[in-house]
């Protein structure tokens, strides 16, 4: 057993928060994807943690809290923003918002830029260690740069190994795949990554809009955003049906091809939250594999389906 690794417990809630205050870097679950947390007031800290990444810095983190009075504090929290925040939080949406002046967010966390990304997961361990940390956390996800981001704490160790302080096991991520990303800070409101939470659902329970940029989801635009993202080493071809000797098989729904090895079901039931759930964690042990390619059934376009289309996109460019 790897010596970063502890299960869920209280003692790795202490432990994690400890580290957290002398700047180490902590791997905590998110309902969404794995983060891999520091402290964004710390320089340092936020340093190592680039690094660990090999993220660019014009690439901001997400800020974690565990309200929206802890955000408030380096925010202007607006009543849209409450509105919105008041329904979907703690969960899979993140918000953009203007910058208030502060000690808490380090300019190097975020890139220098003067609208901060903020999120309070759906996640009581995460949300425990906020509160025992006393401050704001940020946390991107735990994997390379690039490379398909993290659901099992097993991912985060492949990733990383040591390199990263603590790795906390809370099992596999419920939702798999990451945060909707609105921006708040101009109107009008748009998304800025396609994430969990549909953002139909928004207007539908608060009445505001938010713009869709959906014609074309490549111009959908976080300054991290890089048109190649969530890639598996072995290249990826999307919608191939068939697949050939040499290819590694990432299927859907009953209608597949069943003797085709290797291969992986994202739901054999064509659940489509089921496929989200297995879709990071079958595109990393399929890259394992090492094969020629991996080869992607189509995947209907509609819920959810519109966000698997989106990143399997990205990993195939
Ligand atoms: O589900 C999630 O959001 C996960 C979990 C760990 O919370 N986090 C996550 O973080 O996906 P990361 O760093 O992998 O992606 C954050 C995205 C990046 O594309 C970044 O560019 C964007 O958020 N972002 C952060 N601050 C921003 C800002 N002020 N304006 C625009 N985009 C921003
Ligand atoms: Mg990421």
């Amino acid at each position: 057993m790897q010596k970063n690794l502890l299960k869920e417990s209280k003692d790795s809630i202490k432990l994690a928060t400890d580290y957290l205050k002398h700047g180490k870097l902590v791997s905590i679950k998110t309902e969404t994807v794995y983060g891999v947390a520091c402290n964004p007031s710390n320089i340092i800290a936020i340093k190592k943690l680039y690094n660990l990444k090999n993220r660019p810095s014009f690439n901001p983190l997400i800020i974690h809290v565990n309200s929206v009075k802890m955000a408030s504090d380096f925010v202007d929290f607006t009543e849209d923003a409450k509105k919105i925040a008041h329904a979907f939080w703690p969960g899979p949406l993140t918000l953009i918002l203007k910058k208030k002046k502060n000690n808490l967010i380090n300019d190097f966390s975020i890139s220098g830029l003067d609208t901060i990304a903020v999120r309070m997961p759906n996640s009581q361990i995460f949300l425990n260690i906020i509160k025992n940390f006393g401050n704001p956390i940020a946390a991107p996800s735990a994997n390379k740069s690039g490379y398909i981001s993290s659901t099992t704490a097993q991912h985060v160790l492949d990733s990383f190994g040591s390199k990263v302080d603590l790795v906390i096991d809370s099992g596999k991520c419920e939702l798999g795949l990451e945060s909707t990303i609105i921006d708040l800070s101009n109107e009008p409101y748009i998304i800025k990554r396609l994430g969990v939470l549909d953002i139909k659902k928004i207007y539908k329970k608060t009445g505001i809009n938010v713009k869709t940029e959906r014609k074309n989801t490549k111009n959908i635009n976080s300054p991290g955003q890089l048109e190649k993202h969530y890639s598996p080493k072995t290249p990826l071809i999307m919608n191939i049906k068939i697949p050939k000797d040499g290819d590694a098989f990432l299927s859907f729904g009953k209608n597949y091809i069943d003797n085709h090895k290797p291969s992986l079901n994202l739901s054999s039931e064509g659940n489509l939250k089921e496929a989200a759930y297995n879709l990071f964690d079958f595109l990393r042990r399929l890259d394992k594999l090492s094969m020629k390619r991996i080869v992607v059934t189509p995947i209907p376009k509609h819920g959810i389906g519109i966000t698997i289309n989106e990143r399997l996109n990205r990993a195939s460019s």
